[in-house]
C-alpha cells in the first residue's frame, strides 16, 4: 500500500492575515489562535476531504485516517449521495469537543472554498463551508451540494489518485473569524495538500475486498441478464457513498465473457451487500470450470471497470475511478453448486 502524505505549505498560524490591530490585541489574538487554529483547520480539512471523496478507492483511507488520528475528527456518518454530472450532495452533522485550556466562543463565517489543481492552478470544485460556531466545542452541520466546476480536472485527479501518482490540491477561501470580544479577523486561507495516490488494483485484489454470496442462473433471461448474483463489498473509505449504476466487463484468459451490472451500488460503512446482474457466456464459464487449468470448479475472472451512471446520467468523476479498476477474482463454482443445479 502506498503511503499518503499530507503536507501543509505553511504552518497554520501563518495562514491568517489580520487587518491591522493594536499589537497587544494582536498578541492576545495570536495566543488564542494557537489554541483553536485546528478548529478552522478542521473546517478546511473537511472541504478538502469532501472534494477528494469521489476519488473513491483512492488515497482516502490513508488520508482520512491520518486526519482522524491527528485531529480526532470523526468521519462516521458522512455521506455522499445523489451524484450528478457536475455536483453531489454531502451531509454530516458532527460535534467536535475542544481540547484542554480552551475557553470562549466565536465563529468562523460561511465561505466558499475554492479547490484548485496545484500543478495547473485550475479550479475544479467549490464547496460552501457553513458557519462554524464554537463555544467549548463546535458543531458542524454540513448538508450541501458540492459543485464540480471542471469535470475533466476532477477525473484526471481521480486517475492520478488511482494509479499511485502523487498529486496536489490547493484550497483557498476568505472567511471571517470572530472570537470573543476580539476584532473580526479576515482570514486568507491558502492551503496546499500533497497526496500520494493509492493503487486501486492492489486494493481490489486484496483478500476479502469482496465476496460472492450467491449465484443464480436464470433459465429465461430477464432484460437480457442470465445471471443474478449477490456480492458483499468492503468500503475502502470511512464514508457512505451512493454510486448508482456501475458496470464491469468480464473476461477469462483473454476472451470476453460478458459483463455485469450493479444496478444500485450504495457503499455503506464497512460492508454492503448488492445485487449483481450478469450477461455472461455460461457455457464458456462451465467449460473452464470443468476443463480449465485450475482446480475442478475453479475459474479466474478478469474484471475491468466500465461505467458509472445515476438516473441515466453518466457520472464522469466516479466513472474515471471505476474505469481504473482492474482486478482478477478466483471463484469456486462448486460452492454455488446448489444454485447452479439447472446446469
Ligand atoms: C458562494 O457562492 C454562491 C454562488 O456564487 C453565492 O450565492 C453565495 O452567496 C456564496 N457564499 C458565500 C458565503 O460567499
Ligand atoms: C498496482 O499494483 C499492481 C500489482 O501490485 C501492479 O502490477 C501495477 O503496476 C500497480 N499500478 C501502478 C499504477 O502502480
Ligand atoms: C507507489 O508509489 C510509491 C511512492 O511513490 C512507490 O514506493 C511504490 O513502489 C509505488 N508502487 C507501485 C506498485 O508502483
Ligand atoms: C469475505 O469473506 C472473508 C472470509 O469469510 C471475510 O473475512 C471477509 O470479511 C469477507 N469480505 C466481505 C466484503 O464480505
Ligand atoms: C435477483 O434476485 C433478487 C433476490 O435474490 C430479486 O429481488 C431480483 O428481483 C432478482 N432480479 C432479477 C432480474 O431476476
Ligand atoms: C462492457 O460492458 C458494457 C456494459 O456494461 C457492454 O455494453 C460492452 O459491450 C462490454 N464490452 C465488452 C467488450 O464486453
Ligand atoms: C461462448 O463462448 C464460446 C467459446 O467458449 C463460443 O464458442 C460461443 O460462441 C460463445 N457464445 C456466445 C453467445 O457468445
Amino acid at each position: 500500500m502506498s503511503k499518503s502524505d499530507i503536507e501543509s505549505s505553511s504552518d497554520s498560524d501563518a495562514n491568517a492575515v489580520v487587518t491591522p490591530v493594536k499589537p497587544t490585541v494582536w498578541q492576545r489574538f495570536k495566543a488564542h489562535m494557537k489554541k483553536w487554529w485546528w478548529c478552522y483547520l478542521i473546517g478546511l480539512c473537511i472541504v478538502v476531504l469532501v472534494v477528494i471523496l469521489p476519488l473513491f478507492y483512492v488515497g482516502i483511507p490513508h488520508f482520512a485516517n491520518s486526519y482522524i488520528n491527528k485531529y480526532k475528527y470523526d468521519y462516521e456518518g458522512l455521506s455522499i449521495t445523489n451524484p450528478r454530472p457536475t455536483s453531489f450532495h454531502v451531509r454530516q452533522s458532527q460535534k467536535i469537543s475542544m481540547g484542554g485550556g480552551f475557553s470562549g466562543s466565536g465563529h468562523l463565517s460561511a465561505f466558499n472554498a475554492s479547490c484548485k489543481i496545484l500543478s495547473t492552478g485550475e479550479q475544479f470544485a467549490i464547496f460552501p463551508v457553513p458557519t462554524i460556531d464554537f463555544s467549548n466545542g463546535a458543531t458542524l452541520d454540513i448538508d450541501h451540494d458540492l459543485e464540480v466546476t471542471c469535470v475533466d480536472c476532477m477525473a484526471q485527479l481521480a486517475v492520478e489518485a488511482a494509479t499511485n501518482q502523487s498529486f496536489g490540491v490547493l484550497v483557498t477561501g476568505t472567511p471571517d473569524l470572530k472570537f470573543g470580544s476580539l476584532p473580526t479577523a479576515h482570514l486568507d486561507i491558502h492551503k496546499m495538500m500533497n497526496m500520494n495516490g493509492y493503487n486501486v488494483t492492489d486494493f481490489v485484489n486484496e483478500n476479502g475486498a469482496f465476496n460472492v454470496t450467491s449465484v443464480d442462473l436464470l433459465d429465461t433471461p430477464v432484460d437480457g441478464f442470465n445471471v443474478n448474483a449477490t456480492i458483499s463489498i468492503r468500503n475502502p473509505t470511512p464514508f457512505i457513498v451512493e454510486m448508482g449504476h456501475v458496470t464491469f466487463n468480464l473476461s477469462m484468459g483473454g476472451s470476453d465473457l460478458g459483463y455485469v451490472d450493479l444496478p444500485n451500488l450504495m457503499l455503506q460503512q464497512d460492508i454492503s451487500s448488492t445485487i449483481v446482474l450478469g450477461k455472461i457466456n455460461t457455457s464458456m464459464l462451465v467449460n473452464e470450470a470443468i476443463l480449465g487449468s485450475g482446480e475442478l470448479g475453479e475459474v479466474t475472472l478478469d474484471i475491468k471497470g466500465h461505467s458509472c451512471d445515476y438516473n441515466g446520467h453518466d457520472i464522469p468523476y466516479f466513472a474515471a475511478a471505476i474505469k481504473a479498476i482492474q482486478a482478477s477474482a478466483t471463484l469456486d463454482l462448486l460452492q454455488y453448486v446448489s444454485s447452479l443445479k439447472s446446469l
